[in-house]
């Protein structure tokens, strides 16, 4: 288009001159249009003008992405930090990536050319792995996937490759599973905070709802059976059909696991209503602390729970967070429902893992002596740096809660609100994204019932980026007013802080371009934050 309008058609001098000023507002318009912001509002204009010409289910917002959880991507991909290419660019630490054991990764690849069938060492399994499979998946894969999937459970319990049905990613397999339990309208209950990408893995294109189940820091967001009668109440005076609860352990976002007790409410719960529990395992290798994990697998193999109808049991899992693969997009269902299993194979055909892949993971999980010490020295580094962030955080008194798993932590910032608003919570949110520049995700995006919490993620950038994240955490927060005091009375264990930031300064932020939000974010009604213990 723009070339278009600079052919040189015109003869006059005259002519000439006003196409020279047509010429120059062209071009401005060209870079304004091509930088990322107002690339990112063009193409969200189209977008909506487009969407009559998409199916019902396409356009039913059942992606959620209306969400500061993904504004904040947003936020980071227009300005991504650099060591030395973009020093004041936004830090992610909001995407839960294992990026820290890498380089055993790659020694392993390095040491064993031939499980990559695209190397000269492993070019005669090529033809063999190239062709058509079936989609049960390659028995050596689902093999070693079983087997991996006892050696994280500190071998507790036994997973039979049979029940094995492969998926992309555990995104894939949650769909599948409810595409198998539930039809549209019907409801899963979700214990909250909870993670985001289940509004839209869940319930696009399913049409089932999530029902959430209550849960609050006054026990440390324990799932109680109080907390779930009322949910499964509340559906049921809406005349929503619960089919089933759908549980996180290890927590994504709070990074705590689920005790044997707790464990054993749940599953005498979803039995006695006769709801499925799907329990998603994703993050049961990160557990880097004690207690250890306790998976629904070994719950069902104790005495006390021989009476239970294991047709109602599910594991999601995948090694987009043990290992850090989510590239690879391997996502596991695991059913000890027959029906379910070959329900969920059928439907695999969308979502198959690619053969080249099934090849070389199924390699290196054959591989004991890896395996074993991948666990170990991943667990290790994942707990200094855990143990690194919140330290360093507590210095300036900002706490977080106790959390032992994952690749994140809960931070609590309730202390820096206005008021105990989600408003008060996005208007910290952005300053956090504008001017700190981390992109930190807010309680509300988690459905978290108390504004004020904010999920960090930890375990994606190397330990440069992490040291520049916590330096720039704690400048703002001794920067804030009382935040020196804060720290000081911390030290003497009494707490105090304050923000205060002026309007005008607020406005400024707000107004300035770069830092300005995309189309979606809620604009708070009052930018003033003020926050007192
Ligand atoms: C709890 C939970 N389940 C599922 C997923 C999706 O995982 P995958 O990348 O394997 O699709 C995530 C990703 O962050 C997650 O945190």
């Amino acid at each position: 288009m723009c070339s278009f309008m600079f052919q040189p058609t015109f003869q006059s001098s005259q002519k000439q001159k006003r196409f020279g000023c047509f010429k120059t507002f062209a071009l401005r318009l060209h870079s304004m249009l091509h930088c990322d912001y107002f690339k990112a509002q063009k193409m969200e204009l189209m977008l909506r003008n487009q969407e009559h010409f998409l199916s019902k289910i396409a356009t039913n917002n059942g992606h959620g992405e209306d969400s500061p959880y993904f504004d904040g991507w947003k936020a980071y991909d227009s300005d991504p930090y650099h060591h030395t290419k973009n020093p004041k660019g936004v830090i992610q630490m909001g995407l839960a990536e294992n990026q820290l054991s890498f380089d055993l990764i790659q020694d392993w690849i390095m040491n064993n050319p031939r499980a990559s069938i695209c190397t000269a060492e492993g070019a005669d399994d090529f033809k063999d792995i190239a062709i058509y499979q079936n989609y049960h998946g390659l028995p050596e894969f689902r093999n070693a996937i079983a087997k991996f999937m006892g050696k994280v459970r500190g071998n507790m319990a036994t997973f039979d490759p049979d029940r094995i049905v492969m998926s992309g990613g555990a995104t894939g397999a949650h769909e599948t599973m409810v595409f198998c339990l539930a039809d549209p309208g019907d409801a899963f209950l979700v214990p909250t905070p909870y993670y985001p990408g289940f509004d839209r893995d869940l319930r696009w294109r399913t049409g089932a709802q999530l029902v959430p189940v209550i849960c609050d820091s006054s026990n440390n967001f324990t799932v109680t059976r109080d907390a779930l009668e009322a949910a499964y109440k509340k559906a049921q005076e809406a005349k929503i059909k619960v089919k089933g609860l759908l549980i996180t352990n290890p927590s994504n976002p709070l990074g705590t696991i689920l005790d044997r007790e707790t464990l054993k409410s749940l599953v005498r719960f979803t039995n006695e209503k006769n709801i499925h529990l799907v329990s998603d395992e994703i993050y049961a290798a990160t557990v880097f602390k004690s207690p250890g994990f306790i998976s629904i697998a070994e719950i069902l193999e104790e005495q006390d729970m021989e009476g239970i109808n294991r047709d109602l049991m599910h594991i999601v899992y995948s090694l987009s967070k043990d290992m850090g693969f989510p590239g690879f997009r391997i996502g596991i269902l695991y059913s000890y429902n027959d029906a379910v299993v070959s329900c969920a194979r059928k439907m695999s055909s969308f979502g198959l893992v690619s053969t080249q892949t099934q090849h070389l993971i199924a390699s290196m999980l054959s591989d004991d002596h890896f395996v074993d010490k991948f666990i170990i020295q991943s667990k290790h580094r994942l707990a200094k740096r855990h143990g690194v962030f919140t330290k360093g955080l507590e210095q300036v008194g900002i706490e977080s809660l106790e959390s032992n798993a994952g690749l994140f932590f809960w931070m609590d910032l309730r202390r820096l609100l206005s008021e105990a608003t989600v408003e008060a919570e996005m208007a910290l949110w952005r300053i956090i994204i504008k001017e700190v520049k981390l992109n930190v995700s807010p309680g509300s995006s988690f459905h978290c019932s108390e504004p004020g919490w904010f999920r960090v993620c930890f375990a994606n950038m190397d330990d440069e980026t992490m040291r520049v994240a916590l330096r720039r955490i704690k400048t703002f927060v001794l920067q804030t007013k009382g935040g020196q005091e804060a720290s000081a009375k911390k030290q003497c264990r009494r707490q105090s802080l304050q923000v205060s930031l002026s309007f005008r300064r607020m406005e400024d932020i707000m107004m300035t371009p770069h830092l300005m939000m995309t189309p979606h974010s809620p604009i708070c009604s009052s930018p003033l934050v003020r926050a007192r213990t």
